[in-house]
């Protein structure tokens, strides 16, 4: 498998607003959005209705004109762009969109060859491969049917087909699998995997499909027209698993775990780095996910730094001056490379509001701590 995740972004968006009506009835749709995309990956969008999805995946797509803010698809700058540079990026997007706008009076077959005929593909090359695709996604026996004869998953499965056959770059799909029986579904969504993985398709997808959730490499949360959450989900599990195993965090529900592992900022420090210094404000609780610390700290008589304890993975420290609203009572050092995971004040003082256990796991540990 090709690793793409060091190329460019894809979809880079800064700075995005958008607006609908004008005059009096002018309202924003969109609020100073930002979103990078690599190639290979796929994002799950969700988001309560009227939130924005579609607005920004029709952005993305070039449906919509860009008003304000930075929007780059594969290194093109939106905003601004000819009708020419639209046409050209349009022919590397694929769309699956809710509404499926198949064409009636042609066969599932012609309906997903239309799509290559627009990117200039020769038909002795795509049929096979639309055979292929439409068998895969089920509908071998029906290839020839015209869309009055579909059942609505049907459809939309023909239209997955069509925005997939011609390779694109990036695939934009509004709740694909809406529509779709469980089984297809997964089908629709592991040729997307594929796609992605082999040929560093970016997939975009808005869905409230849980079943579907797994594929995603990261989840993306839009409200009120904002993206507020934006989650790599490998990175998110993984410190999930590793604070599940630890003494204090084991009894957080898995909705606080993940709220904790979301918030987290992973750091890493050299070896002989200081981490926390004795006598500073503490602001930081710092769980060990990597490597070793001593704690030292300064012996008031003699007036030298003494190492008072070692830490090892799995330990946590910092949480005293959180909690008593003291500076801190001693130095951590990093005595090789280090990681940690850190909580910020506020999301340390609202993870102990949610958590008794996690309150009383840290009084317990609290005795001769930092
Ligand atoms: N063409 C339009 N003209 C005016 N307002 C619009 C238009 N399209 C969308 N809006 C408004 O913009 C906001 C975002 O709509 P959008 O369709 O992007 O939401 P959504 O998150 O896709 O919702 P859903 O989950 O219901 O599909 C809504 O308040 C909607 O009413
Ligand atoms: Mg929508």
């Amino acid at each position: 498998m090709t690793d793409f995740s060091n190329q460019p972004a894809v979809i880079q968006i800064d700075g995005l607003n958008h607006y609908f009506g004008s005059g009096d009835s002018k309202t924003q749709a969109l609020f100073d959005n930002a979103l990078n995309v690599r190639p290979g990956e796929i994002v799950i969008m969700t988001g309560p209705s009227g939130s924005g999805k579609t607005t920004l995946l029709t952005l993305i797509g070039t449906l919509r004109t860009v008003q304000d803010g930075s929007l780059k698809v594969l290194g093109e700058e939106l905003n601004g762009i000819s009708q020419q540079g639209l046409t050209e990026i349009r022919k590397k997007i694929g769309f699956i969109f809710q509404a499926h706008n198949l064409f009636g009076s042609l066969t599932a077959y012609q309906n997903v060859r239309m799509a290559t005929e627009l990117a200039g593909l020769k038909n002795s090359v795509v049929k096979p491969k639309i055979e292929q695709m439409l068998t895969r996604l089920g509908l071998g026996e029906r290839i020839h049917y015209k869309p009055k004869s579909l059942s609505g998953g049907q459809k939309q499965r023909v239209a997955i087909a069509r925005g997939l056959i011609h390779n694109p770059r990036i695939v934009l799909a509004d709740e694909p699998t809406a529509a779709l029986d469980e089984e297809s579904g997964r089908e629709a969504v592991t040729l997307l995997r594929e796609m992605a993985d082999r040929e560093g398709c970016t997939v975009l997808i808005v869905t409230h499909d849980n079943r579907i959730l797994d594929f995603a490499d990261r989840i993306i949360n839009m409200v009120a027209g904002k993206i507020t959450n934006d989650s790599d989900v490998k990175q998110t599990e993984k410190i999930c698993a590793f604070l599940q195993a630890t003494e204090i965090f084991a009894e957080l529900t898995p909705r606080t775990l993940t709220d904790v592992a979301n918030n987290v900022e992973v750091r890493n420090y050299a070896a002989n780095e200081t981490i926390v210094r004795q006598g500073d404000e503490g602001r930081e609780f710092f769980v060990l996910a990597d490597g070793n610390v001593a704690i030292v700290r300064t012996n008031p008589a003699t007036g030298q730094d003494e190492t008072i304890n070692q830490l090892a993975e799995g330990s946590h420290f910092g949480e005293v001056a959180l909690i008593k609203d003291q500076p801190r009572n001693a130095t951590v050092v990093a005595t090789k490379p280090t990681t940690c995971y850190v909580l910020d004040r506020e999301e340390f003082r609202s993870v102990i509001d949610t958590s008794d256990s996690f309150e009383s796991e840290l009084r317990k540990a609290m005795f001769e701590r930092i």
